[in-house]
Order: C-alpha cells, then structure tokens, then sequence
C-alpha cells in the first residue's frame, strides 16, 4: 500500500528539479522589498521540495485518498447523518450569481440571493411547524446557544430572572449541556429510564420555577423517540418554563412529524446533516433556529423581511439578542439545503424519514444476534449496540471500531452516549442501499467472530491502514501541522 509517492515528497527532492513551466519574463522584475516591508521578506528561501508536476499530483492524489468521506465508502458514524450529498447541491452553489456576490453589496443587488434566503426561512418554518426562523447560526451547537439566549432574554423581558436552570436529559447530545452552560445557565441532569427515554418522575421533580427551559434531543442519542413527549412540553410549560427541541436528528421525523406541533417553543435544525450540506472536519456547517411568535422579537438581527419593494434586511429590533454571526450565516450552505428541499419535495422528504428508519431498524435486528442491543425496542434513524459480550473475552469497542477501518469503513461512534456501556451508535442514513447495509452487517459479524476465535487480530487493528493506532488525546494536545523532514 505505502508506495513512495504518498508522503516522501521532501525526500524525494532533486535539486534543479521543477513542476511548472512559465514563459520568459518580458515586464520589469520587482524585488520583494520593494513590495513589502522589510522585516516582511524572508532572508532565506524556504525549504521546498524539487519535485515535478507529476510527482507532486500523486502526492496529493495520493494523500486525498488517505481521507474517508461518504463519497469513498460507507460512514455509519452515529449521530452525524453521514448521508450522501447529492452533487446537484455543487452546481446550484457554484452558480456564480451566488457564488460571487458580496456581503456588502446593496441589497438591490442581491435581490435573487435573498429571495432564497426567504424562501429558505418558509421552507424551514412549514418543515418544522414553527412561526419564523433565522439562518444565521453557523452550526448545531450555535444555533443551540443561540436559542437558549432567546429564551434568556424572554424571560428577562418578562422580569423571570430567576430562571437559571436548563434541564438537560443524560441522553442529550453532549453539545446541549455545553450551550446551556455557555449561554450562562446551570445545567439539570433528568435521567432516562429503563426504557432509555426520559423518566417524567424525575423530570417532574426538578422542574420548578428556576426553570428556564428543557433542552430535548429528539429522537435522542439512543435514537428512541420520547414517547411521553407531550406530557413532557405540558409539565415544563405549566412551571413557566419553555421548550428548546434538539433537531439535528430530524432525519428521523422529517415531513413526519414537527416540533412545533408537539409544543416546542424554540427547534435548531443541522442543514449539514439532514439537508445535505457536505459536513466533516469542523465545517462549515448551518444550524438555523425556528421560534414561536412570542420568542420572534429576540430574534437575532438583522431580520430578513419581504416589503413591496423587495427584500430587504430590517435592523429596528429592539428586544434582539443582536447578531450571532457576521453577515448573514453560511449562504452556500443555505443555498445547498434549499436546492435538497425543492429537488426533493414534501413526498421526497418523508422517503427519506421512512427509509432511514427502516434501514437502521434492518441494520439493528440482524446485529443484535451478534452484539448485545440495550434496548430492544424499534428505534428510529440510529441505534445504539454495546459491545459488553465482546469485552469479557478482551477486546474492547474501541478494538472492534479499528477492525473496520481494515474493511474500509468509517467506524461508528463509540463510547457514546455515555449511559450504554461500550456503546456503539449506528447510523446508516437512507442513501445506502441494502447490499450496502448487508456487507457492513457481513464485516460485524465476521469481526464478532473474530473475538471469539482469534481476537488477537482485533485486538491489533488496523492492519491495512497508513498508520496503525494514533495518540489521539497527543495529537488534540500537541498537533504537528507542518511536515517535517526526518534528518
Ligand atoms: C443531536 C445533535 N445535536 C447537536 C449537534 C451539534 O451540531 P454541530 O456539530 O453542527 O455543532 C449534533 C451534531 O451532530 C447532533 O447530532
């Protein structure tokens, strides 16, 4: 597999040797200095390697294939909705009358751009049951804290001020405890039952008037629908409280059911996992916010309005929360999921809910003979597995995780969420086909096998991988991001 064209590109370097070819210069030559100050200009040419164009595109072509994405292989990574991103999404985005406007242009200008963004804002709002919507945070966890400062300045304008508390359950995604904490609230666990849903008597007993609001993931990470979800909004709303729905997961309900519906006051949705957005390696991404009317006025500014005239951007909102992004939210983004939305439909929509859980629901029976399934009960777009069977006989999940990289696939999520012992969560999305789902289900079971068999070979994966296990808490802590030759 290591060939010399994957990494060795500094060592390859022969002195002389280059990977252009430009014409004789015919203008004057200007000297750096005299472009630029001169603490500015390097003193020394910088260590490059002499390598010819041939070389350097294998080495590149080569590195870009070290990388795992959905359009390589199949990406079941719990929680993320790794789903295929259809390429019609590039071409709209690249369009140039989007691709090349700026943010400072006068509106007029941009007139087609914001009627997307509009239209966007409507879709958004029917899909989700709420009354208007606001695209600019960038991401899930933004549109979170973005949120629950809504709710803050609610309560603030109602003289509430001593609604410190966000009650979070512990089958939340982490990112909910996070914003609740960043947006200036304590944090409340309620615990799930023995059903992995939240337990109401516990809900009911911390709920009170410091209440501010309850986060909900919905379907949680155990990708369980809170069935008692009703119940739930009528007892938080009778203590004063309000309700932030976790949409990230709407996969699940989408076209299907709508937060809105089930009492929700304010929803976050990820663009970049449910509408297409391409996602992975830290964005950017799209977590836009739906609110009730009586939240509308803490919306964060400038609001997107339709006049007669056209639209326009309306920067008189007193009681906003202000601005939580520069400008107005990831617009190629928004311009992807927009193009998902209309290529697909409101019956294209519900396919997708329908499949998804039809798929994780396939993928979760045939597994559950071969690891042990905590709750065993019809889940919804993901599934959670533990691997408590495997760790008796040594190999933990984390072993199991590495394996599949020798079958080319991305890991699911692991040790996650924290209230199922070696945890695996499993998301298929509905863009995979059964063959798909039927030879990931293949590779788990011949690695099940494995760990009864000959765990030795588990227990040392990957095998086939450019490198073998990596100091991941090392790497966080003290990347190197600069390649350095050996000497
Ligand atoms: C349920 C849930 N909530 C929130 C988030 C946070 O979203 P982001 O990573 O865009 O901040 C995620 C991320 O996947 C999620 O799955």
């Amino acid at each position: 597999m290591h060939n010399q064209h994957q990494s060795l590109i500094f060592e390859m370097s022969k002195e002389g040797r280059v990977g252009y070819s430009l014409p004789e210069l015919d203008v004057p030559e200007v000297t750096s200095t005299e472009v630029l100050p001169a603490e500015y200009v390097r003193t020394e040419a910088p260590e490059l390697p002499e390598v010819s164009e041939l070389d350097i595109m294998r080495h590149y072509t080569a590195l870009s294939k070290r990388n795992h994405g959905v359009d390589s292989g199949f990406y079941p990574l719990g929680s993320c909705t790794m789903k295929y991103n259809p390429k019609i999404n590039e071409y709209t985005a690249r369009i140039p009358g989007f691709a090349n406007i700026h943010p400072l242009q006068d509106e007029e200008t941009v007139q087609g751009a914001l009627e997307l963004m509009y239209d966007l804002q409507e879709h958004l709002t029917e899909i989700t049951g709420m009354d208007e919507v606001t695209l600019q945070p960038a991401a899930g966890a933004h549109g979170e804290w973005t949120g629950l400062m809504m709710i803050r300045a609610y309560h603030e304008a109602n003289g509430d001020t001593k609604r410190t508390k966000v009650i979070v359950p512990d089958s939340a995604h982490g990112t909910n405890p996070a914003s609740a904490t960043v947006a200036g609230f304590e944090t409340v666990t309620v615990k799930s039952n023995e059903h992995g849903l939240v337990d109401l008597d516990d809900l009911r007993k911390v709920v009170n008037e410091e209440t501010a609001a309850l986060m909900l993931t919905n379907p949680n990470t155990l990708g369980l629908f809170e069935e008692d979800i009703l119940e739930m909004a009528e007892i938080v709303h009778a203590a004063g409280g309000k309700l932030y729905y976790d949409g990230a997961n709407l996969n699940a309900v989408l076209s299907k059911a709508r937060p809105g519906d089930m009492g929700f006051d304010v929803v976050h949705l990820n663009l970049h996992k449910t509408f297409t957005g391409p996602h992975g390696g830290g964005g950017p991404g799209s977590g836009p916010v739906g609110v009730k009317a009586d939240l509308i006025p803490f919306l964060p500014k400038p609001v997107l309005v339709k006049t007669e005239s056209g639209f326009t951007f309306d920067y008189n909102r007193p009681q906003s929360i202000g601005r939580v992004k520069p400008f107005y939210g990831n617009f190629g983004i928004n311009v992807r999921a927009y193009t998902y939305i209309r290529s697909m439909g409101p019956d294209g929509l519900k396919a997708v809910t329908e499949n998804a859980v039809l798929n994780a629901n396939y993928m979760m029976r045939r597994l559950s003979e071969h690891y042990d399934l905590p709750f065993d009960r019809h889940c919804k777009h993901e599934f959670v597995l533990s691997g408590k069977r495997q760790k008796k006989l040594g190999v933990r999940t984390l072993d199991i995780a590495k394996r599949l990289l020798d079958f080319g696939y991305h890991p699911p999520t692991i040790y996650f969420p924290l209230i199922v012992e070696e945890c695996m969560m499993i998301e298929p999305t509905e863009t995979e086909s059964k063959e798909t789902l039927d030879a990931f289900i293949d590779a788990m079971i011949q690695i099940a096998k494995e760990v009864e068999e000959n765990p030795e070979i588990v227990q040392e994966a990957p095998h086939t991988t450019v490198v073998k296990r990596l100091d991941e808490t090392l790497a966080a802590r003290k990347p190197v991001l600069r390649y350095q030759k050996e000497s």
